[in-house]
């Protein structure tokens, strides 16, 4: 893992592999009026006969012949002034990273690119984290680029606050690669037991409880829809719960619910084979939900949050659930399956219910890998949010905003309803065509009673996918989407305490 501190010390003085200086095209001087006379001549120079302007992302390597205490400067171009936002400063502190592991350096300095103040401090630390970021584990090899230890943010008055930014923002960081090492595992080394031990490990080393309910204990419960979606495969399905005590017990808790399908081939109802291998992402809800709690109990946030976990994996065989079959649900609902790849419903819905009837939440979050059709309607970089409470919502958009975790609210009209009404059974598990994305919603609906609830479908920002933006912070694989901004509306909540 990467080592960011900050120390107060001139550019010109610091004694580093690399000194890294942003510009803003086209105004030069806001970095020249930072820098020293000796260091920013030479740099003027360049600027000024056009050989370096700045553009977005652009950047310029030059020895400093020992002239100046750093060994080499590197300008990096912050594109236009007006365009600049903590997002771009995030893609911007990762292509830095990315550049100096190229070079096969191992430290460097940098100059904030403009007045270091705690949203700047948040984008730097998490850009230069999350893009060095890379699943290797099973890699006999490792590959080329270079081990990227330390870094060092120059600042030229102390402030205490950026370093708690940064201690914060470690821990924040540590949850999203949790998550985005957990989503990576292949299917066969990360069945639903597999996450279960993950959660319980997790437990031991946080001041966690974590409850594992296994498939006899679901019978006697009646959490009849995770029994039937896990039915045919040999690996056995697990509820998790994990619960996070950080506030008096007479607080109500938050409740995630994050759906964790280990593996969805779409069971019965088989998907073609094409990209079929992305289905080991199917758990990222579920991983991310984990990592938040992880996150809230590392930063002692005050709260009081619960983690449902339903973990299947969705395969066909002699004893898989069949379209026609009809369930009765956890809450009493009965539903037809019309198709057993719209799974993930149904195990979110027994554990939204079973979660409201055990915990009395205060407010809901599901998160889940839910339908192609989100990716459809929003594409793979927005995740689509929908939500029965506008005030809850207002703050996960603010949340998001913060993090450069782009979401989307689409509408959950009550005409929806109609497309998931069953002939047979109370509803179905198919929508149709049209709106895929708000009758799967509509049918979660069905099972949060009247509590306060967002549903986040991250089926295109769950991983990186065809139609994914580049971005430095983001490197192939799962992304550890919704951790950030969740851990941020949680820190929010608790600021603002209503
Ligand atoms: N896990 C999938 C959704 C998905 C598909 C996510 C592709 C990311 C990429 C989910 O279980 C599923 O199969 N949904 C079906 C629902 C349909 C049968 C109503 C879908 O979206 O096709
Ligand atoms: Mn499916
Ligand atoms: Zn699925």
């Amino acid at each position: 893992m990467v080592q960011i501190k900050l120390e107060k010390v001139k550019p010109g003085m610091k004694q580093t592999q690399l000194l890294v200086l942003g510009l803003y095209e086209g105004e030069p001087e806001l970095l020249f009026k930072r820098l020293e006379n000796n260091l920013s001549s030479v740099i003027k120079e360049i600027v000024e006969n056009g050989e370096f302007t700045g553009t977005f992302g652009s950047n310029y390597l030059l020895p400093t012949f020992g002239k100046i205490r750093p060994k080499r400067i590197m300008l990096i171009g912050l594109g236009k002034k007006e365009k600049y936002s903590k997002e771009y400063a995030r893609i911007i502190a990762g292509k830095i990273s990315l550049k100096v592991q190229e070079l096969g350096l191992g430290e460097f300095s940098l100059v904030p690119f403009s007045v270091l103040d705690e949203d700047l401090a948040e984008a730097i630390f998490e850009g230069i984290c999350l893009s060095t970021y890379k699943f290797s584990k099973y890699k006999s090899v490792p590959g080329k680029l270079s081990e990227l230890n330390d870094v060092t943010i120059l600042i030229d008055t102390d402030d205490p606050s950026i370093q708690a930014v940064f201690d914060k923002s470690n821990l924040i960081v540590d949850a999203v690669i949790f998550s985005r090492d957990l989503c990576n595992l292949p299917p066969n080394d990360c069945p639903p037991a597999e996450l279960a031990r993950v959660a319980m490990a997790l437990a031991n080393e946080y001041n966690l409880k974590v409850r594992v309910i296994e498939r006899y204990e679901m019978e006697s419960l009646g959490l009849n829809g995770i029994i039937s979606v896990g039915k045919g495969s040999s690996n056995q399905s697990k509820l998790i719960i994990v619960e996070y005590h950080g506030a008096s017990e007479n607080q109500r808790p938050y409740l995630f619910v994050g759906k964790a399908v280990t593996f969805d081939t779409g069971g019965i109802s088989l998907k073609p084979g094409e990209k079929m291998d992305e289905m080991k992402f199917d758990k990222c809800g579920g991983c991310s939900v984990l990592a938040v709690i992880r996150a809230a109990a590392a930063l002692h946030l005050p709260l009081n949050i619960v983690a449902i976990l339903p973990s299947v994996e969705n395969m066909p065989s002699g004893s898989s659930y069949r379209p026609g079959d009809i369930i009765r649900m956890y809450n009493g609902k009965t539903v037809e399956v019309a198709n057993t790849d719209a799974e993930g419903r149904i195990i979110l819905a027994d554990s939204l219910a079973f979660g409201i009837r055990t915990y009395d939440p205060k407010a809901i979050i599901d998160v889940a890998t839910l339908t192609g059709a989100a990716i459809i309607a929003l594409g793979a970089n927005v995740a689509v949010a929908i939500s029965n409470n506008i005030q809850f919502m207002d703050k996960l958009k603010k949340a998001s905003e913060k993090t450069g975790e782009k979401l989307w609210e689409l509408p959950l009209y009550e005409e929806f309803h109609d497309q998931i009404k069953s002939n047979v059974a109370d509803i179905k598990n198919l929508g149709g065509r049209q709106g895929g994305a708000i009758t799967a919603a509509a049918f979660l609906a069905n099972f949060v009673a009247d509590k306060p609830w967002i549903h986040l479908d991250i089926a295109g920002t769950a991983w990186t996918q065809d139609g994914t933006y580049e971005r430095s912070y983001i490197p192939k694989g799962a992304t550890g989407y919704g951790v950030r901004t969740l851990v941020k509306l949680l820190r929010e909540d608790e600021s603002t305490k209503n």
